[in-house]
């Protein structure tokens, strides 16, 4: 069988999600697209060759009976009300990050889809899918490090633009790193503090970077990371986990080493959209195969909303300086299964 798609949003990463399901990945075509800009959306239809009807719509393209599952790629606040529209239709959705742009409204979401008595939910943290995190991940659960005692982490970029906030480094950048690195340990965050070092001369005024923001656990281990989004020699992301009789690291992307010129080198990406390129084909082929196999297993709206309580509370430890307290309702039952 064949998954009908319909897609919200046909943006920046709504056309790559488009392209995906219909050059790359199997199982699923697109058959509906909407955008608030529906002329946008026509063309879309028209330069990426499409047999998709073009919705007035978010939720008339939702409710179309040939709409098997909907993907949402939309801006960030328009994300609840379409998520909670396809859960009203009983239609798997997967949503681009963020799930809500509140934490509450992350919650309306989970109590909906518990409501309904099924997983419909699927988030779009693709760093789970990254084949490096899940080697990492092998390696923690082989028990051959231990157990995981420290984190260090780094995510740098080299450079920003104006528009870019202090806050930003939390719900833009650090957001990533929440998610994985739950996911990572299997663990839950229990606090938070944000320190500031010296600046760098490189930011906007109004721009504190870089920043480390430190977190505990639940089950007590600590994690460090290094926001620095001006870093200038690329983008680069670090994970590196002692555990009580080793240590692992996130690999590096794969790149030529080159002899030449007196020295030994591999480059580092500059830009962010090459580090988790094929995360996405992964992560999408995996929602439309979990939907046709009928049942989710990737990022679920309990992992987004985790994701928005710990994010407000590093954006308010950003503020205070103080170390704050990361408060989480226990899991449902209904969220307790494999994680992706
Ligand atoms: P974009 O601005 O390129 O595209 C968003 C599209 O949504 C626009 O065409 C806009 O007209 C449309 N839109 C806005 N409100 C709408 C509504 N109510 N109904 C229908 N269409 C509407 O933005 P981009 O970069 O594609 O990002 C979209 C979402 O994807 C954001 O939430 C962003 O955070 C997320 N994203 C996630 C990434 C990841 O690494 N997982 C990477 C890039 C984006």
């Amino acid at each position: 069988m064949s998954l009908n798609i319909g897609v919200i949003g046909t943006g920046a990463i709504g056309q790559e999600h488009i392209r995906r399901c219909n050059k790359v990945l199997q199982g699923g075509r697109v058959v509906a697209v909407n955008d608030i800009n529906a002329d946008h959306a026509a063309k879309v239809v028209i330069n990426q060759r499409l047999e998709a009807k073009v919705y007035e719509n978010g939720h008339d393209l939702i409710n179309a009976p040939d709409v098997d599952a909907v993907l949402v790629t939309s801006w960030g606040p328009s994300h609840e009300e379409f998520v909670l529209s396809a859960i009203q239709a009983g239609k798997p959705v997967f949503c681009e990050k963020p799930l809500a742009v509140t934490a509450e409204g992350c919650k309306r979401i989970v109590e909906a889809e518990a409501r309904h008595g099924k997983r419909l939910v699927q988030v779009g943290f693709m760093r789970p899918y990254d084949s490096g995190y899940r080697a990492l991940k092998a390696v923690i659960g082989s028990g051959q490090i231990g157990e995981p005692l420290m984190l260090h982490c780094a995510h740098r970029n080299p450079e920003v633009g104006d528009s870019y906030t202090t806050d930003m480094a939390i719900t833009d950048t650090l957001i990533h790193e929440i998610d994985v690195l739950r996911w990572l340990l299997d663990d839950d965050y229990v606090s938070v503090q944000v320190v500031f070092p010296r600046r760098t001369s490189n930011a906007y005024s109004h721009l504190k970077d870089p920043q480390i923001v430190l977190f505990e656990t639940a089950k007590g281990t600590r994690i460090d990371v290094e926001i620095f989004v001006n870093c200038r020699y690329g983008y680069d992301i670090q994970c590196e986990v002692v555990g009580e009789t080793g240590i692992a690291r996130l690999p590096e992307p794969s790149s030529v080493q080159l002899r030449s010129e007196a020295k030994l080198s591999t480059s580092i990406l500059m830009d962010w959209k090459d580090r988790f390129i094929d995360a996405y084909d992964v992560e999408l082929q995996g929602f439309i195969n979990d939907v046709l196999a009928g049942q989710l297993t990737g990022p679920s709206a309990w992992d987004g909303y985790a994701a928005a309580v710990t994010a407000d509370a590093c954006v308010a430890a950003q503020l205070s300086g103080e170390i704050v307290p990361v408060t989480m309702p226990p899991r449902p039952a209904f969220y307790n299964q494999p994680a992706g």
